[in-house]
């Protein structure tokens, strides 16, 4: 048992009250790493959305809502220490780094430095526009950069791109992005930030040329929509908003933008700091309910600050042994959400796959114990 104190009941409350209960949709959600619950609030912003296209057509229906869009770059901005100008919207996060490598042109072979914890997608992408990761090192075990090093490295083999994996997707373990956004943009690097685990749930003002996320995670807004956050000069030599027009997808599911509009105008009200500063004790709580828990091990420090926590499973188990646990616990009554994440998640640093615990700012102590309850039974 855990006796951290969790600050900011209200935020719970909030946050609670938005959306529907556990009892009424019958499953425990853990999940929000993968995919947030969306409010009340942002799917009837989307129905009513699709209603006004089905009745005044998709652009005149886009004109009316221009301005609460807006209000939602607006808030990004503020968010990630930019200008609204600056704000592109994508359909994620993978399409945001896809548009600002196309921008950027860099040459076939050029070096591109990443963190161990880079999301295996993202190596995929960089490769495949003729690029190639080098690692930045040296790492502890617990994943922690040593940064003096770090900036030795950048003096002597300075990369074409630096690119941050603020949190990765196997592990939540908090990378020191704003530390080497700066060690970048002083050698003149340009820094590209994946914010995709980020955005709600760490500090994203972080000086970057571009820090991208998406919708559907910690914000709690719909699939299919991202952003990224671009600084003045980065792209398009001289456009405005350094050139987010380059980056905007101009054809777009402007339903989900609007509900992206509406998870941030319940978002900012809540004061992102509080919000952050809950889900990191969060972060603690989990931990400190699930470490050791039927031989399962926990790969963050305790006080990590972040909500992610992923589980080692005892020795013997195979990874098709957390996926069917992960299996397990969706069938249960109630469904207990939450992630495998093989290792091709994070290819550079993770052998093996994890359970994933993601929770949001509800998340109770009965939850937590129950499902370290069926760590300590369940066997493959
Ligand atoms: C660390 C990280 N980066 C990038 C992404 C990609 O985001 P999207 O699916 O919106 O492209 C994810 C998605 O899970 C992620 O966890």
């Amino acid at each position: 048992m855990s006796a951290v104190q969790l600050p900011h009941p209200e935020l719970a409350a909030a946050y609670a009250a938005a959306r529907e209960s556990p009892g009424a949709t019958g499953a425990c959600h853990l999940d929000s790493a993968a995919a947030g619950r969306m409010s009340r609030a942002v799917r009837a912003a989307i129905r009513d959305h699709l209603d006004l296209e089905a009745r005044v057509g998709g652009y005149v229906a886009h004109e009316q809502v221009s301005e609460r869009i807006d209000g939602g770059r607006r808030a990004i901005a503020e968010l990630c220490g930019g200008q609204p100008d600056g704000v592109a919207f994508t359909e994620s996060a993978t399409a945001a780094l896809r548009a600002m490598l196309l921008a950027m042109r860099l040459p076939a072979g050029s070096k591109v430095a990443v963190l161990p914890c880079e999301f295996g997608p993202n190596l995929r992408e960089l490769r495949a526009f003729g690029l190639e990761p080098i690692t930045v090192h040296p790492f502890t075990e617990t994943g922690q950069l040593d940064l003096v090093s770090a900036a030795e490295q950048l003096d002597q083999y300075p990369p074409a791109l630096l690119h941050l994996c603020y949190l990765g997707s196997h592990r939540g373990i908090v990378q020191p992005v704003r530390e080497l956004a700066r060690m970048g943009r002083e050698r003149g690097i340009p820094v590209l930030v994946d914010a995709a685990q980020g955005f709600g749930h760490l500090d994203c003002c972080v000086d970057a040329d571009a820090i991208y996320g998406t919708s559907r995670k910690w914000l709690c807004g719909p699939r299919g929509v991202g952003f990224a956050m671009l600084r003045d000069g980065f792209l398009g030599d001289g456009l405005p908003g350094g050139g987010a027009v380059l980056v905007e997808s101009q054809e777009a599911y402007i339903a989900g933008r609007v509900g992206l509009a509406v998870a941030l105008e319940e978002h900012m009200p809540l004061g992102p700091q509080k919000v952050r500063e809950r889900l990191h004790a969060i972060g603690q709580l989990a931990r400190g309910f699930l470490a050791g828990r039927g031989g399962w091990r926990v790969v963050e420090p305790e006080a990590e600050p972040s909500a992610l926590t992923t589980l080692r499973p005892p020795s013997g188990f195979r990874d098709e042994d957390v996926a069917a646990l992960r299996k397990h616990l969706l069938g249960m009554s109630p469904a207990i959400v939450t992630t495998y994440a093989g290792p091709e998640r994070g290819p550079l640093e993770a052998t093996a796959g994890v359970l994933r615990v993601s929770p949001h700012l509800d998340v109770t102590a009965d939850a937590l114990e129950q499902l370290a309850g069926i760590l300590d039974t369940w066997r493959p």
